[in-house]
């Protein structure tokens, strides 16, 4: 009701009269009253005139209801531990793949390598979880289409000139603008779920708390509707997995790299890796050629351009 009420205001130049809406909702004009009430009490700026209804803007929300296609896909909260703890819990009890968890504050958000992840109002922090009919070991196929994918949208829609770094980081100038996280289950040897988690500098200022980041509002001087670039993402991303292949992925992946062939350090769990890297096998790992010319192959770690 609330999207159908939203969709009439806003294709409409002019003022809607009550009696508009409760024909085209096949509602009555009170119940048409309390839901403009509802959407005045969350922040969207309805005015109500003796002639009906108008639109003056809505709030910076991400609200189930502003995905129309996907709203019941959609859990948005205002404040939350991390999306990953909740799309964890969602995904054990079963509930469908490509269901997103998004939340305006995480009060524990986490990182790659047990980092924490600050998570003040104005980022984009979501969790989307997937059902791939994968074996475990070819989970970090959709790692490296969410990052293809989100790094698209920016470029694209956006005109930021937007980076790769292996494993799934996006930079830009060098300076971090999204980073990613994946956690699976499994089941015997396919994937139960793997949920992808992204961290976003929408219009926050991460440069208290990490220097070496950056945000969209920094890159483009003015602030950025989170709500199309979620929507954006997820439709691309949600194409990009039912319709490519992953080679079709890793090489538009690695056409986008900013790692091949710079000198990196990389911190994996138990070792620190130095060397030139020269390629991403099929696999994801990281190729890298140390001091002595031998190649070590990196699954998983944290990659530092020097
Ligand atoms: C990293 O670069 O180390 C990965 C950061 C991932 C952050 C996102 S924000 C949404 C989701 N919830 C979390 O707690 N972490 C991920």
């Amino acid at each position: 009701m609330k999207s159908t009420i939203l969709k009439i205001l806003r294709e409409s130049d002019d003022v809607i009269s009550g009696e508009q809406l409760s024909r085209k909702l096949s509602v009555s004009r009170v119940t048409v009253w309390k839901h403009i009430q509802a959407l005045q009490a969350l922040g969207y700026g309805i005015q109500s005139t003796p002639k009906g209804y108008r639109l003056k803007h809505s709030p910076e929300a991400l609200f189930a209801w502003e995905f129309p296609g996907r709203e019941d896909r959609i859990h948005y909260l205002t404040e939350t531990t991390s999306t990953m703890d909740v799309a964890r819990e969602m995904a054990r009890k079963g509930i469908p793949a490509f269901t997103v968890v998004v939340a305006e504050q995480q009060k524990k958000g986490r990182g790659r390598l047990r980092r924490v992840w600050h998570s003040n109002r104005g980022g984009l922090y979501f969790t989307v979880i997937l059902r791939p009919q994968l074996p475990p070991s070819l989970g970090y196929q959709v790692n490296f289409a969410a990052s293809l994918c989100l790094a698209g949208v920016l470029r694209e829609c956006y005109g930021i000139a937007a980076d790769v770094k292996w494993p799934n980081d996006i930079l830009v100038a060098e300076k971090k603008l999204v980073g990613m996280l994946a956690e699976m289950e499994t089941d015997s040897d396919m994937i139960t779920f793997i949920n992808i988690g992204i961290g976003i500098n929408v219009n926050n200022d991460p440069s208290n708390t990490e220097p070496t980041a950056t945000s969209m509002k920094k890159i483009l001087g003015r602030k950025i509707a989170r709500r199309d670039l979620l929507e954006a993402f997820l439709s691309r991303f949600e194409k990009t997995l039912c319709e490519s292949a992953f080679d079709t992925v890793l090489s538009g992946w690695k056409a986008h790299t900013i790692t091949i062939g710079r000198n990196v350090r990389v911190e994996t769990v138990n070792e620190i890796i130095e060397g030139r890297a020269v390629d991403v096998d099929e696999f994801g790992s990281l190729i890298v050629e140390t001091a002595d010319g031998n190649r070590k192959r990196v699954i998983y770690g944290d990659c530092f351009h020097e």
